[in-house]
């Protein structure tokens, strides 16, 4: 494992290789052992979208593991005025030890993988939240212990965390069921892949996607960079909602996540959002031990 650009790219052995790692980070953290795996290593930070979550957690994470994090706007750099991916690849490789990077095209993130010589990691893109759902499925393995066989179920647009989650979840042995509007499905090559590797469901029937639901998953109804969609999707999602008549219908103790930010009584209601605060709050968490994790393995002497 050279780079995290997609989920797809990993085995479920390193998958499962990360999420040991970060337990392990945040048990010494806890514990207040010191862990400075990446001592002078020093990673950027490429956002051209908005961040409080990715931003803070890998900046956290880099000081935790001894090393050093930059914070790169794209309105700064020269990226933002056009300097081509290729070259801006080819200059930050030289200075850096690694790149995060929060855009919207896959392919810009891909780029940055194919023209650099260091590890890029994705820290979000419209395609993929891979950093997420490694903090996911190390939060759900927290609660419930083990993950194979759980069914998780993401009520809502099949966007960016709707097309992580299939595959995380997939290779760690879950089963999935979106409940999504038409329309509005997950990436259909990922569907496919799901279909044929594990047990999976796509449906516009929400109730049928929640039933015995172990997991219950949600996101906001317009993503970055589809605000002017916004008023037109709360019509179109306004049946797609985490509430007290969805969670009837999952299992006794099903656990409900939100990546956040969260639009309380659009997808979600607040009375469902606060009986669930724990796991989502540690969920948030978790994001720090999970990237800690990515970060060693990647950037770390091998
Ligand atoms: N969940 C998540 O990625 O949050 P931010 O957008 O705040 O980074
Ligand atoms: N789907 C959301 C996730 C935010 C973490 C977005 O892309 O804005």
């Amino acid at each position: 494992m050279n780079h995290l650009l997609k989920l797809s790219d990993l085995t479920s052995e390193e998958i499962l290789e990360i999420l040991n790692s970060a337990d392990q980070l945040k048990y010494e953290k806890k514990n207040g052992i010191e862990h400075y795996h990446l001592k002078g290593k020093t990673l950027g930070m490429i956002f051209e979208k908005s961040s409080t979550r990715t931003r803070v957690s890998f900046e956290v994470g880099m000081y935790e593991l001894g090393g050093n994090a930059l914070f790169l706007s794209s309105n700064d750099l020269q990226i933002g005025r056009g300097e081509p991916v290729e070259d801006t690849a080819r200059v930050l490789s030289r200075y850096l030890d690694g790149i995060m990077i929060r855009t919207f095209a896959q392919k810009e993130v891909e780029d940055l993988a194919k023209y650099g010589s260091i590890p890029i990691i994705n820290g979000l893109t419209d395609y993929c939240h891979p950093c997420q759902v490694l903090a996911d499925l190390m939060t759900i393995r927290e609660f419930k212990s083990s993950l194979q066989g759980l069914k998780l179920c993401y009520i809502g647009d099949g966007n960016n965390m709707a097309n992580s989650l299939i595959v995380g979840c997939i290779k760690m042995g879950m089963k999935v069921a979106i409940g999504c509007p038409k329309g509005y499905e997950p990436d259909a090559e990922i569907m496919k892949w799901a279909s044929e590797n594990g047990e999976f469901l796509c449906t516009e029937d929400v109730l049928e996607a929640a039933k015995d639901a172990d997991v219950v998953y949600t996101d906001v109804w317009a993503s970055m960079g589809q605000e002017a969609e916004a008023n037109e999707r709360k019509k179109i999602f306004k049946n797609y909602q985490v509430n007290d008549a969805l969670m009837a219908v999952t299992n006794k103790d099903s656990l409900v996540m939100h990546c956040l930010p969260a639009h309380r009584e659009e997808e979600i209601t607040a009375k469902v959002f606060e009986q669930h605060a724990n796991e989502i709050f540690e969920e948030a968490e978790n994001r720090l031990h999970a990237q800690k994790a990515v970060l060693v393995k990647l950037l770390g002497d091998k």
